[in-house]
């Protein structure tokens, strides 16, 4: 075994076979809220989900920042003030900045509660030196958002992805792995295979919240990347 192996010592008990980590569910027919999706990145998810075949509710402050932008995107996608967003929504995804995200998903509570929260909030600082990674009290924003929703399901995902490609439609695939973190595997399964229904696009099981600061702080680094090479840089995870 290498060091970055996972595993356990033998077990002479005999297991149930393990579950193909392919073997996701039918998401098809849930419908995607995104709260704060009248931005680049709300926009380009709800855009992608929703030319996907999904239903896509994107949220606002205000229901008719959130109409407007919905009709510009098309493919069905609806319009409403956050809570209402939350409210039709069975998948909840959180595109707001972090510095509204503890006061947003606070006055949410109670619409969220019993959802699939979905955080792809990046804490993020900005200075001379380009971009780099804050510290939240709780590790992450993810965790954040798990500490003040006790009445959600909460997984983070999406962290990596370009809203610029998202947006662009003249683009038909999004390349890129999406790194799907939580704590029950069944909503890391469901993310996941909303995830792999963009075209292109592939939901990575990689680990519990604890382990979403990485995460969240490797984007850091790929805004260095693009800056770099002027790119949209995205990820794939080799040997899976
Ligand atoms: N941009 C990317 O490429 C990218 C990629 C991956 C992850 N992310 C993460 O996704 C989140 C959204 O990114 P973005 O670039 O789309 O951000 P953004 O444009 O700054 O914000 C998204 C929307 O959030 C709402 N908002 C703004 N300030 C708010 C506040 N204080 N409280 C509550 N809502 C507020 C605004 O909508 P209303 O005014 O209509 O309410 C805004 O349109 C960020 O946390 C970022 O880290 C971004």
């Amino acid at each position: 075994m290498t060091t970055h192996d996972s595993g356990s010592a033998p077990d002479s008990a005999p297991k149930p076979p393990a579950k193909d980590p392919w073997d996701l569910p039918d998401v098809s027919g849930l419908t995607v809220g995104v709260l704060g999706g009248t931005g680049p990145q709300g926009r380009g998810l709800a855009y992608r989900f929703a030319r996907a075949g999904q239903k896509v509710v994107i949220g606002s402050r205000a229901a008719d920042r959130a109409e407007a932008a919905a009709a510009e995107l098309g493919h069905g996608v609806e319009g409403a003030d956050n809570a209402e967003c939350a409210r039709r929504s069975d998948i909840v995804i959180v595109a707001v900045p972090w510095d509204g995200h503890a006061r947003t998903l606070e006055s949410l509570r109670e619409e969220l509660a019993g959802k699939l929260v979905v955080d792809c909030v990046n804490p993020l600082g900005f200075d001379k030196k380009g971009a780099y990674a804050l510290k939240p009290e709780e590790g992450s924003a993810a965790e954040q958002a798990a500490a003040l929703l006790p009445d959600s399901r909460v997984t983070a995902a999406f962290h990596h992805l370009s809203a610029v490609l998202l947006q662009d439609q003249a683009i038909e695939e999004i390349d890129t792995d999406v790194l799907v973190l939580g704590e029950a595997r069944a909503d890391t399964d469901t993310v996941q295979a909303l995830a792999s229904r963009v075209p292109g696009m592939r939901g990575i099981f990689a680990g519990r919240l604890r382990n979403a600061h990485q995460v969240e702080s490797l984007v850091a680094n790929l805004i260095s990347v693009n800056r770099r090479y002027k790119a949209h840089a995205g990820l794939r995870t080799t040997d899976v």
